[in-house]
């Protein structure tokens, strides 16, 4: 990683150079020179800086240098949870800029990825202005706005929002995507012992939970959920999520706050894992959007739990309705998310250094929270 850096803030430092290839003369012949002198004197042929200097004779002909790549500073590693940038391209397949938290760069960087929740009250523990002429201030928040701390002063400081919403300038989400061919088989599904499942960590009533409680208080007293997670003791392991959600036939995918396009992993892991989604959080239209219609059951559909409950229980009867939940997937498919805490931030991160590698209009945010607080389907807008 420093080495990585330190090459990284070498190239950068040549950009300064009037002409790049007189410098790398430069140092080709200053590398040569101490190469003649030091095997002369100390008879050591591989000094790192003679392999250095032919590397680079080697690869300037072909190669564009590393520092092309613009340079994204992630400000704060969110919750300060550290990741591996690699990840984006392992994983994102994801590669454009040079991602660093090395804030000695700042005035390099093309990028500058600000995590809301760490910024403080009176904004002192932001990067100071001015800024870059080139630079854009990337505004990194995924909570709904009912979990969302209006901190005066950032109305009209960002060029950029990353979030889950569609309107925002790099929208963050699991999306369904199309596949390349069909598949003629028949979907297989994985084996199942359970007939509803829930995941709930959650329980703060402050974020919002309160209604998916009381629905799930209702629902559970006409058919049998299967409840894990801290609330209940049962807390499931990384590894276990995906097999638990797949031995069930319906998962409880339940929002804690209602808002527009707040549609979250929730519904992609029973998806993922083969289980179908029992929604509750905007209203059908709004996942009709992100979602094949017919790819999961929504709660408004039914005049209260009870009616789902029975509705469930003709599914679990009916083998082939069930099965018409699963459709879609000979023509779509999804995305497993990465779940542990430390990676539940990096796709984020890759998008906007995808974003900054190839977009570079002059991009300004105004009113940031008239933009984030105008949500039409949320009824308690702070
Ligand atoms: C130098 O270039 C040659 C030919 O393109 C290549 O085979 C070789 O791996 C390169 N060496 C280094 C150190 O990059
Ligand atoms: C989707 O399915 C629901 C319920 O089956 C139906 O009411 C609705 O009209 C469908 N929407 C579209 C766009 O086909
Ligand atoms: C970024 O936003 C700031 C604040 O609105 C603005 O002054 C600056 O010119 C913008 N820069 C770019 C590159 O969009």
């Amino acid at each position: 990683m420093d080495q990585y850096l330190l090459f990284v803030r070498l190239t950068t430092k040549m950009r300064g150079y009037s002409s790049k290839l007189l410098c790398l003369a430069n140092l080709a012949i200053v590398g040569l020179f101490y190469c003649v002198i030091s095997s002369l004197v100390y008879f050591e042929p591989q000094s790192p800086l003679c392999q250095f200097t032919s590397t680079l004779g080697n690869e300037t002909v072909n190669e564009e240098p590393l520092a092309e790549k613009p340079i994204v500073l992630l400000w704060f590693w969110p919750f300060g949870v550290r990741f591996d940038f690699q990840i984006c391209s392992s994983y994102f397949n994801i590669d454009g800029c040079i991602l660093t938290d090395d804030r000695s760069l700042y005035s390099q960087a093309e990028g500058v990825i600000i995590f809301h929740k760490e910024i403080n009250w009176h904004l002192e523990n932001l990067p100071k202005e001015p800024r870059p002429y080139f630079q854009k201030w990337i505004w990194f928040h995924v909570e709904s706005p009912r979990n969302t701390v209006k901190t005066p002063g950032l109305e009209n400081l960002f060029n950029l929002t990353l979030n889950y919403r569609r309107d925002a300038d790099i929208t963050v989400r699991n999306e369904v995507t199309i596949k390349q061919t069909e598949t003629k088989e028949e979907v297989v599904l994985p084996k199942k012992d359970k007939l509803v499942c829930w995941v709930v960590s959650n329980t703060d009533p402050a974020t919002g939970t309160s209604v998916r409680e009381t629905y799930y208080a209702e629902l559970s007293q006409h058919i049998k959920v299967d409840v894990f997670g801290a609330f209940t003791g049962q807390r499931l392991k990384d590894e276990d999520y995906y097999s638990t959600l797949a031995s069930c036939k319906f998962y409880l995918s339940f929002e804690n706050s209602l808002h527009v396009d707040y549609i979250t992993e929730k519904v992609n892991g029973p998806l993922v894992a083969g289980t179908v989604p029992v929604v509750m959080g905007p209203p059908r239209e709004n996942y009709e959007q992100f979602l094949p219609n017919g790819s999961f059951i929504h709660v408004n559909d039914f005049p209260d739990a009870k009616g789902l409950a029975e509705f469930l229980q003709r599914l679990d009867k009916d083998h082939e309705a069930y099965m018409n939940y699963f459709e879609w997937r000979k023509y779509y498919e999804v995305t497993a998310h990465l779940l542990s805490m430390s990676n539940e931030f990096i796709h984020p991160v890759c998008l906007a250094c995808d974003h900054i590698s190839k977009y570079k209009e002059y991009h300004v945010v105004n009113d940031l929270y008239g933009w984030y607080f105008h949500d039409i389907y949320s009824e308690n807008i702070i």
